[in-house]
């Protein structure tokens, strides 16, 4: 049994530690509180536990210490507060595809993860950055990020002077920020060719307009997602805006991850946690219908899919109590072309039965 501290200034109790409530509520460091009690402890059994368990460290004013991701060690920052650190999703499946791309993070090797729509790929960077207290910047490149958002232009300030305002890129390398860059498959030329510079170990980029060379900052990460590995779309699915990217670019990428739908127990596992309310048969038959649906796919047979996004809407409707055909219309058929209607429609008919019940 650990016990409990008590502030001698107020006679509040705490089980961990006295530092942060010493700072926040009697805006007093530890080491002036060490000097005015020099026999009172600051922290607790508990807390000199986890300092030697999970390697507690001061790397400069922030405490890191070390947390399992997907089986990968990584540095998780303690009790930094930024407003692009994402929320953790406690129902979040890690997988070995995870486990790769967090030893990319944490080591600094750039990295790119491509594989379906909705397996999870944009979600994956934001849970690894959610649990080791790292702010990310995530911009989409299929055309909606201008190549000036991206660098950087010129524009006129209330003084009315001529300035440079840095874009995503230069801000990112500078504050230390994780850049997820989604869809780098349908990315400009010019964008690419910036990147070229940032993807070299410790690349620095150079801005052209105002000759700044920008060095990355040591938590500086980039990490790319796509549909395709950028030699053009197989299927057919993701042809529309996807480019064919240069080798020499292509390999500048240290980590290529490959990210696939859910193995079928983790996928009913998955909308289980975020469904509670809807029967365990009836999602086993959901994910058996995508599965078959998926093969249908590969095998040429279908021009669309069924992604883990999809399935998460038709259960949302589900959830509400929506009748299934309609809820099956409204979230996967209507967004399919006429030619697969059928074919999926039948398919979840024979798994899950015309009502779903
Ligand atoms: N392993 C997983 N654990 C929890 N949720 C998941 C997982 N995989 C996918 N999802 C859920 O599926 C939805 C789609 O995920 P996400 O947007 O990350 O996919 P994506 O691979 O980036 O898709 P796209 O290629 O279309 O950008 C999200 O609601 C996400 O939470
Ligand atoms: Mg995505």
């Amino acid at each position: 049994m650990s016990r409990r501290l008590e502030c001698p200034l107020c006679g509040n109790t705490e089980e961990f530690s006295l530092a942060i409530h010493l700072r926040t509520d009697h805006s007093v460091e530890p080491g002036a509180f060490r000097r005015q009690f020099p026999e009172l402890p600051i922290h607790g059994d508990a807390f000199a536990g986890f300092v030697e368990s999970r390697g507690v460290r001061r790397v400069g004013e922030v405490l890191h210490f070390n947390v399992d991701v997907a089986g990968a060690t990584m540095s998780a920052r303690y009790g930094v507060d930024h407003p692009l650190i994402p929320d953790s999703d406690p129902s979040f499946v890690w997988t070995d595809a995870c486990r790769d791309v967090a030893e990319a993070i944490e080591h600094d090797e750039r990295v790119f993860v491509y594989g379906p729509s909705g397996t999870g790929k944009s979600s994956l960077v934001r849970q690894i950055a959610a649990l080791t207290g790292r702010p990310v910047r995530r911009v989409s490149l299929n055309g909606e990020t201008s190549v000036s958002d991206f660098i950087g232009h010129w524009t006129v300030n209330e003084q009315r002077q001529t300035v440079f305002v840095r874009g995503i890129l230069p801000q990112a390398m500078i504050e230390g920020h994780i850049l997820q860059l989604d869809e780098i498959d349908a990315m400009q030329p010019e964008i690419g060719f910036t990147l070229q510079q940032v993807l070299e170990p410790g690349g620095r980029l150079l801005l052209t307009d105002t000759g700044e060379e920008i060095a990355p900052h040591g938590d500086f990460r980039l990490v790319a997602t796509a549909n395709t590995l950028g030699f053009g779309s197989d299927s057919g699915l993701y042809a529309s805006g996807t480019h064919v990217l240069n080798f020499s670019w292509l390999d500048r990428w240290d980590v290529v991850v490959h990210v696939d739908y859910l193995p079928q127990n983790e996928e009913v596992g998955l909308l289980r946690a975020r469904h509670s309310s809807l029967q365990k048969n009836l999602l086993i038959s959901l994910v058996r219908a995508a599965g078959d649906l998926r093969r249908a796919h590969a095998e040429e047979q279908l021009t669309t899919t069924i992604t883990t996004r999809r399935l998460l809407a038709l259960c949302a409707r589900l959830a509400r109590g929506n009748e299934f055909p309609r809820a099956l219309q409204t979230t996967i058929l209507n967004k399919v072309p006429p030619e697969d209607r059928k074919v999926i429609a039948e398919t979840f008919d024979h798994h899950v039965g015309p009502t779903g019940k």
